[in-house]
């Protein structure tokens, strides 16, 4: 197994465990946080079921899931969620997607999450390209992965059923040879 320790100045990410169960729940449930998400806030039990599916995902070989909480290295609390999903056939790209408690929103974190994740998809990982699709209506995500060097692609009409309905995604993406001369 391939344990996840990475650490930018303000922000680390590690394996999430099922200590962490009730720290996701503080996101994942959180009906602000999921408004830009294909799913309804989650239950308790659903972030339990997620997790141990979590920690199964890190014992493959090859590992394409990491899930990670996101630790404020100051304080040591988790205040997000990190995951990054290598794709089987193309296992030089990698979805990304993240979320943070909403209390921690707007001071910049969110775009340090995004370089962090570019990071250890890059240089740890040694991915070549890394996308995140977020809702043409997210402009937080928006602006962080611009910030974050991660440029606009395009739009998946209809990528995602939401419990509103299909969802379009507007697709961003980094390079590994543009991100590593920026
Ligand atoms: C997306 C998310 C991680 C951004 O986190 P954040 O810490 O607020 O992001 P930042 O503080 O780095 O802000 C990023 C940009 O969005 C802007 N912004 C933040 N909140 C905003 C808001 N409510 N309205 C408008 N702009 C906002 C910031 O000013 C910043 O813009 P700048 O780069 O021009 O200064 C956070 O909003 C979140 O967890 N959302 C819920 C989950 C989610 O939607 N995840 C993304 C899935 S693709």
């Amino acid at each position: 197994m391939r344990q996840v320790v990475w650490n930018g100045e303000r922000l680390g990410l590690r394996d999430v465990t099922e200590t962490d169960v009730h720290g996701l729940h503080a996101i994942y449930g959180d009906p602000t946080v999921t408004q830009h998400m294909p799913f309804a806030p989650r239950t308790l039990d659903e972030v339990a079921a997620l997790v141990d599916e979590a920690v199964a995902a890190a014992f493959t070989e090859p590992r394409l899931l990491y899930v990670m909480a996101v630790i404020d290295i100051e304080r040591r609390g988790l205040i997000g969620v990190a995951r990054l999903h290598i794709e089987a056939d193309h296992p030089h790209s990698a979805e990304i997607g993240f979320g943070l408690l909403p209390d921690m929103w707007g001071r910049g974190i969110g775009t340090d999450l995004v370089r962090l994740l570019l990071s250890f998809g890059f240089k740890e990982l040694g991915l070549h390209r890394i996308w995140g699709a977020r809702s043409p209506a997210n402009l937080p995500a928006q602006l962080a992965m611009l910030t974050a060097g991660m440029v606009e692609e395009g739009r998946i009409r209809h990528h995602v059923h939401t419990p509103h309905g299909w969802r379009d995604s507007i697709v961003h993406s980094a390079l590994e040879d543009e991100w590593t001369e920026r």
